[in-house]
């Protein structure tokens, strides 16, 4: 039952499960949504399909729908003819007509703004579509797999996702569960992480039964990609395992008490409010993007903020994915996004 890409697939009975939709649907035309929180492997999911379908040989094609700006995602997906629009200069085809025959993987799918949802409906139910600005009709030959980790159902009683569209999109839908709920695959995953790193960067590192048990007992809501990068942080790094163990000591004790040792005030009650105002808002900023990994567009919707106040945000704080995060005191232990099921 085990791929050769992803080796891992059926290490819980709960992935089992998702690996036999998988096997089952694979060389079907049906659409399928994949949901599940950010890093638990719907990527993965979604390259197994296309691998095991007939439409193999021809082009896997991801479109992100978040890293898109709303003005050129049309284009983007569909093409457009010269002269469409002030800047386009000549003909260029759309993501459906590159992916051929293969599959269209739209990931973050509720990203897509409401008039392209109507769009694709009507491409999913016709499965012809014309380029922007032009009158030719074309036909998909693509097969289309969606993915999200949004509550989608939540977006439709908002009226941010169109209901026709969910049930279109929905004629399979797989739901990968969090690494916590599959905890299981924790050690499997770990070791083979490790064996992949260790070779890659010419390591002999070895995880202790102790760091293995504390793996497995963590929370993970950065899901497989968090224990990757966690392990590979190991592998790299000479105080690696050190570097874990903080991890997950500063996952539990978020505050910290003022010391003793604490400077005497010298400012202006006013200015201390300002200033831990200001702190407890870098805080919380840099600890959700470094949680949801910098999907800034899923970082907006959980500080409810619209994305270019976050945007905003980011370059006021001075924040950048690279630096790492500047362990803050907020003041109830830790934040923890709310869908969080631990
Ligand atoms: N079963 C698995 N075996 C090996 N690696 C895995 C497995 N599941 C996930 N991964 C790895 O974890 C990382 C995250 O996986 P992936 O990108 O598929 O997650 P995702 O659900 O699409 O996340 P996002 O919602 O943020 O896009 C990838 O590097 C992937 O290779
Ligand atoms: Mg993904």
């Amino acid at each position: 039952m085990t791929d050769d890409r992803i080796p891992l697939f059926d290490g819980s009975p709960q992935m089992q499960a998702v690996w036999r939709v998988i096997e089952n649907i694979a060389d079907t035309d049906a659409t399928v949504l994949i949901r599940g929180e950010s890093g638990v492997g719907k990527d993965l999911v979604a390259r197994a399909i296309h691998a095991r379908s007939p439409r193999r040989g021809d082009p896997f094609v991801k479109v992100n729908c978040a890293a898109i700006p709303a003005e050129l995602i049309e284009s983007e997906l569909f093409g457009h003819e010269r002269g469409a629009f002030t800047g386009a200069y000549r003909r260029k085809p759309g993501q459906f007509e590159y992916a051929k025959n293969g599959t269209i993987y739209l990931d973050e799918i509720a990203e897509l703004p409401l008039a392209l949802q109507a769009k694709l409906l009507h491409v999913l139910q016709d499965f012809r579509f014309s380029r922007v600005g032009g009158v030719e009709s074309i036909e998909v030959g693509a097969r289309v797999i969606a993915a999200t980790n949004r509550d989608l159902e939540y977006a439709l009683r908002r009226g941010e996702f169109r209901e026709d569209l969910y049930y279109r999109l929905n004629m399979v839908e797989l739901r990968i569960p969090p690494l916590r709920e599959r905890r299981e695959e924790i050690p499997v995953l770990a070791s083979w992480f490790l064996a992949r790193f260790n070779e890659q960067y010419g390591r002999q590192k070895r995880l202790s039964s102790e760091t293995m048990t504390r793996l497995t007992g963590y929370s993970w809501s950065g899901n497989v990609r968090e224990l990757e990068n966690i392990i590979r942080r190991m592998v790299v790094l000479s105080d690696g395992e050190q570097a874990f163990e903080a991890l997950v000591a500063g996952g539990r004790c978020g505050s910290t008490a003022t010391s003793p040792g604490a400077p005497i005030v010298t400012e202006s009650l006013r200015e201390i409010a300002r200033r831990s105002a200001r702190e407890a808002e870098r805080n919380a900023l840099a600890e959700v993007l470094e949680r949801v990994h910098w999907n800034r567009a899923e970082a907006s919707r959980i500080l409810k903020v619209s994305y270019k106040t976050l945007l905003n945000k980011i370059a006021e704080c001075r924040l950048d994915p690279r630096s790492p995060r500047r362990r803050g005191t907020p003041a109830s232990g830790g934040w923890s996004p709310p869908n969080a099921r631990s």
